[in-house]
């Protein structure tokens, strides 16, 4: 199945997106963090939807978004006094809360678990959205299943033209990686995905340990081993080993941050082969999907990524890139 996708912006593009969501079509969507597609979350259909654009199995739950907190109690039960100063300190914005769900939501958005997954977002075009149409999204990153989430509109029309009514561009993202999902339905504080926010930041607010498990728990589908994949080969590679291999410069891509540009230009690396994406990683994870999509465009090779520090700032960046890896 085929269809038209529009690209919309600006006023009309936010009046049409409204109108396609109210009418039980998908949607992608900005964020601050990744572009989601988005549609009603408390229309079954339209969640099918999302399912079928994405080609992913419908157990997978979904995160719904919504406009401000003072919605939770129609989607969430037994609220943790916690969440209120969680949403104080960090909505909207890179945070997902995992609670139990209300009774009355359907399992077809929670993938039939009895939680629920809840994010106020930050990007002013998606909070119009939200507010105008005064409604529950449920949006995954609006990628086809297992690839690379997009953080622009351009990405997202090139992983999603023809399964999907509209892209509503915002511009790139801010964060360029997915939200910290933080699981509250336990006795202690969880991460169960690493992103913008921290272990630390959350721990200060909360005033007790936060959990962040090396390995996330994969009994929750979606939270898969292979994932965030770009179409060519990624490998991690240390900077040692790097600087050592032979690197084949007719196939390879490379991705570094420790400024090696110059020791692979020796090796007869081209330049536009190379990507630098700094030692910071707040800018590293605004670039590094985009720099894999760049790469996926120019051909079908191999990437190599120099290995990143094993250091909890780069927990979000470190996880999403041995999924890559996989
Ligand atoms: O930044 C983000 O979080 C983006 C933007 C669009 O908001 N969304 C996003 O959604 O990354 P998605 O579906 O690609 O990843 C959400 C992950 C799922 O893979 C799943 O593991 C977890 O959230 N999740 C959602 N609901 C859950 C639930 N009820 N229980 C456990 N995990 C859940
Ligand atoms: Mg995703």
């Amino acid at each position: 199945m085929t269809i038209q996708t529009k690209l919309l912006s600006g006023e009309s593009g936010i009046r049409q997106t409204v109108e396609l969501l109210k009418r039980g079509q998908c949607v992608a969507v900005p964020t601050e963090t990744v572009y989601g597609l988005a549609a009603d979350a408390s229309n079954d259909q339209a969640v099918a939807g999302i399912y079928e654009a994405k080609g992913r199995p419908s157990n997978h739950p979904l995160i719904v978004h919504l406009a401000n907190s003072d919605a939770l109690p129609n989607w969430a039960t037994n609220i943790p006094e916690s969440v209120e100063r969680l949403a104080e300190a960090f909505w909207p914005g890179p945070l997902t809360l995992l609670l139990r769900k209300a009774e009355h939501v359907s399992p077809t958005v929670t993938g039939g678990f009895e939680t629920i997954a809840i994010r106020v977002p930050d990007h002013p075009v998606f909070h119009r959205v939200l507010a105008e149409s005064q409604l529950g999204l449920a949006a995954p990153s609006a990628n086809r299943y297992k690839k690379l989430s997009p953080t622009s509109a351009d990405q997202v029309l090139n992983g999603m033209k023809g399964y999907i009514s509209a892209v509503l561009d915002g511009g790139p993202c801010e964060f360029g990686l997915e939200s910290t999902i933080l699981d509250l339905t336990s006795t202690q504080p969880t991460i169960v995905r690493s992103g913008p926010i921290g272990r630390a930041a959350l721990q200060k607010v909360l005033g007790c340990e936060v959990l962040l498990p090396k390995k996330h728990n994969v009994a929750v589908p979606g939270n898969v081993e292979a994932h965030y994949q770009p179409n060519a080969r990624l490998q991690r590679v240390s900077q040692a080993d790097m600087i050592q291999r032979s690197i084949d410069a007719q196939t390879a891509y490379v991705v570094c941050s420790t400024g090696m540009e110059k020791q692979l230009l020796d090796k007869g690396i081209g330049s536009t082969q190379i990507a630098d994406l700094t030692t910071d990683p707040v800018t590293y994870a605004h670039d590094l999907y985009a720099t894999l999509y760049q790469f996926d465009q120019l051909d079908f090779g191999e990437i190599l990524v120099e290995a990143t520090p094993e250091t909890e700032d780069w927990a979000a960046i470190n996880d999403r890139l041995s999924r890559a890896a996989t």
